[in-house]
């Protein structure tokens, strides 16, 4: 069954998919791998049907799928699919730009993470809402981490408790991000680091294990196991 999209919702989600999943290794764009017999993209455009204040999604699909991923995806949800850039960040860009008229607060989402619980979709929404222009969810680092330079020889032990892992959802309000875009330079690897640039405050709220990313082949056994016990 679909997913109905909340009309008087003021979210829009965008979900940049469009990249090849080169750490995964060989095979169809990571967005479309399996994961217990679906998409990675399916699960997440689940998780973020599923949060109440979402209006619209938006895909950045690999551009020779565009099709393909809009017909994988009407039994899931309603979503606007446009073809995805060589960066993560002209991926998003394209996205924004087809984001309707209504929705104030706009939110970008890794197609990669995708266990993401809707909540973490509300709260990162609600802290926007609630007045902050940029919000990331973020987890503290559990490593220690060193500085190395040149024949990988320890330059020092950085202060972990300085340190935070940032995930997505991250949200913004929609003017900011649009601004954001809008003066980008060279690429970058989150959105939070071009609003940044622009000198706006961005705060953290706590994020979720659940939220981690698909990058490597162990990611994705962890992820099968995490539905296989009810994720
Ligand atoms: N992404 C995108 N367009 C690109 C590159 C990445 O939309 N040109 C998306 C990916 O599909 C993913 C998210 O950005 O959902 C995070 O990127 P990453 O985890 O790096 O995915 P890939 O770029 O696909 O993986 P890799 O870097 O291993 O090739
Ligand atoms: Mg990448």
């Amino acid at each position: 069954m679909t997913a109905q999209l909340n009309p008087r919702g003021d979210v829009a989600v965008l979900v940049p998919a469009a990249g090849a999943g080169v750490r995964l290794g060989p095979g169809v764009p990571k967005a479309l791998r399996l994961l217990a017999g679906e998409p990675l993209l399916v699960h997440a455009v689940r998780r973020i049907a599923a949060a109440g204040s979402v209006h619209t999604i938006v895909v950045a699909a690999p551009a020779g799928e565009v099709g393909a991923v809009r017909r994988l995806l009407a039994p899931v949800a309603p979503v606007l699919v446009v073809p995805g850039g060589a960066e993560r960040q002209a991926s998003v860009a394209a996205a924004l730009a087809a984001v309707p008229a209504g929705p104030g607060i706009v939110l970008v989402h890794d197609a990669a993470r995708a266990l993401t619980p809707p909540d973490l979709v509300e709260s990162v929404a609600g802290a926007v809402r609630s007045g902050h222009d940029a919000v990331i969810p973020a987890l503290p680092v559990v490593d220690t981490i060193k500085e190395v330079g040149a024949g990988e020889v320890v330059l020092g032990t950085v202060d972990r408790s300085a340190l935070r892992a940032v995930q997505t959802p991250q949200g913004f309000r929609r003017s900011v991000l649009v601004a954001a875009h809008a003066a980008a330079g060279d690429p970058l690897t989150d959105d939070a680091g071009l609003v940044e640039k622009q000198g706006i405050p961005v705060v953290c709220v706590p994020g979720s294990e659940y939220a981690f990313k698909v990058t490597r082949p162990f990611d994705l056994a962890l992820a099968e196991h995490l539905l296989a016990t009810g994720a």
